[in-house]
């Protein structure tokens, strides 16, 4: 027998998210963001689901490779851009869309020898200073792409810093809508949070809409809402068993560190996960989990391939009972992966992507 943990992607979450989403940008364009081996889901696990999309929006050039393997015909744009001029070579043979965000990028292009003009999307740094070019030097920037042959549509692109936090979008918008106001062009703008809190401004939507981590089933601004809210579904499950039962007595102690110690007789269970299976380390007493349906908690530290977990609440949980870490339990009890992101101080991003190879994973429909 292996190790009984497992990891689920749910095909029908997937499709209920994207609907969602859909609703949200009402007549945009989905660019489904696979990036991250479709957040630690996997590109070939969430292709079924997801190819209602309009395109895919990813880094990788191999992980293009792997979306044009699997068929997909449609868009398919690089939101850093290349790398490398060789990258151009690639972006012609497999008809990638890319992103240009530094002079760089434009001085590659104006070398690169093709006989299909490309499609790129110039990305304004409209005040989250990772990439793009500044609003006062955007201009130039697309009159020097307009110029060249190797181009052919100029899509205009930027990126919000707190579409899920109070400071909002409204600075970035005023700044990228005020520069590129006369621009011929699709935009694209929104990634989740600004899908689900802005969507119903047209100028918010443009013609693409980006979203990623509300596909995957994540509220984008957890914990002021959550999926609940938001109407998502968690994509992912990982789930486990009890592979050993303690009886603790008063004064006893659990895990590395004896970091938890009981103050009355319990009972204990510990499950077949640990951090070398993804599971955040920094997760500890209290965190929640759910044991045969029910909700409990982890008592102690995680470690490598264990941790152990309350079983006051679960009297009748014993070795082999089944243990969801996050996502859905067999009796439909939710734990959302942002539930658990919190406890460890992180994001449901960095839960997901974390995801580790030796886990194995399955396919709902
Ligand atoms: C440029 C860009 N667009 C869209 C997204 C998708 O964002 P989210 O997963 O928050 O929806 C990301 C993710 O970080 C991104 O970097």
């Amino acid at each position: 027998m292996p190790r009984p943990i497992t990891a689920t992607i749910h095909h029908a979450a997937l499709r209920h998210n994207l609907a969602r989403l859909r609703r949200a940008a009402v007549d945009a364009k989905v660019w489904g963001v696979v990036k991250a081996n479709a957040y630690g889901h996997g590109i070939e696990r969430v292709f079924e689901a997801l190819r209602g999309v309009d395109g895919f929006a990813l880094l990788d050039l191999q992980e293009a490779e792997r979306v044009r393997a699997l068929g997909w015909r449609g868009p398919i744009l690089l939101l850093e851009g290349v790398f490398d001029a060789r990258d151009l070579e690639t972006c012609s043979r497999l008809n990638l869309w890319h992103t240009v965000h530094c002079d760089e990028q434009v001085d590659m292009l104006a070398v690169h020898k093709t006989h299909q003009p490309h499609t790129v999307f110039l990305k304004m740094n409209s005040g989250m200073n990772r990439l793009g070019f500044s609003p006062q030097r955007y201009r130039a920037a697309w009159s020097r792409l307009e110029a060249l042959p190797q181009v052919d549509e100029i899509g205009l692109m930027t990126h919000f810093s707190d579409a899920d936090g109070p400071k909002g979008i409204a600075a970035q918008l005023s700044v990228f809508n005020e520069v590129t106001r006369d621009l011929p062009g699709e935009r694209t703008l929104a990634n989740s949070a600004a899908v689900l809190r802005f969507g119903n401004d047209a100028q918010v939507r443009g013609d693409w809409v980006r979203p990623g981590i509300a596909m995957y089933g994540s509220a984008p601004d957890y914990p002021d809402n959550d999926i609940a809210h938001w109407d998502v579904q968690p994509a992912m499950t990982l789930a486990s068993h009890l592979i050993g039962v303690q009886q603790l007595k008063p004064g006893d102690t659990v895990g590395y560190g004896s970091n938890f110690t009981a103050d009355r007789d319990m009972r204990i269970g510990v499950v077949a996960c640990g951090y070398a299976d993804g599971y955040p380390r920094h997760c500890n007493t209290g965190t929640p989990i759910i044991v045969g349906g029910t909700r409990t908690q982890i008592v102690g530290r995680v470690s490598m391939d264990m941790l152990a977990v309350d079983l006051t609440t679960v009297p009748d949980a014993e070795i082999g009972t089944e243990v969801t870490l996050w996502g859905r339990a067999a009796n439909g009890a939710v734990l959302t992966i942002d539930e658990v992101a919190r406890a460890a101080g992180t994001l449901g991003y960095e839960l997901m992507c974390a995801l580790a190879p030796r886990v194995p994973v399955n396919v709902q429909a």
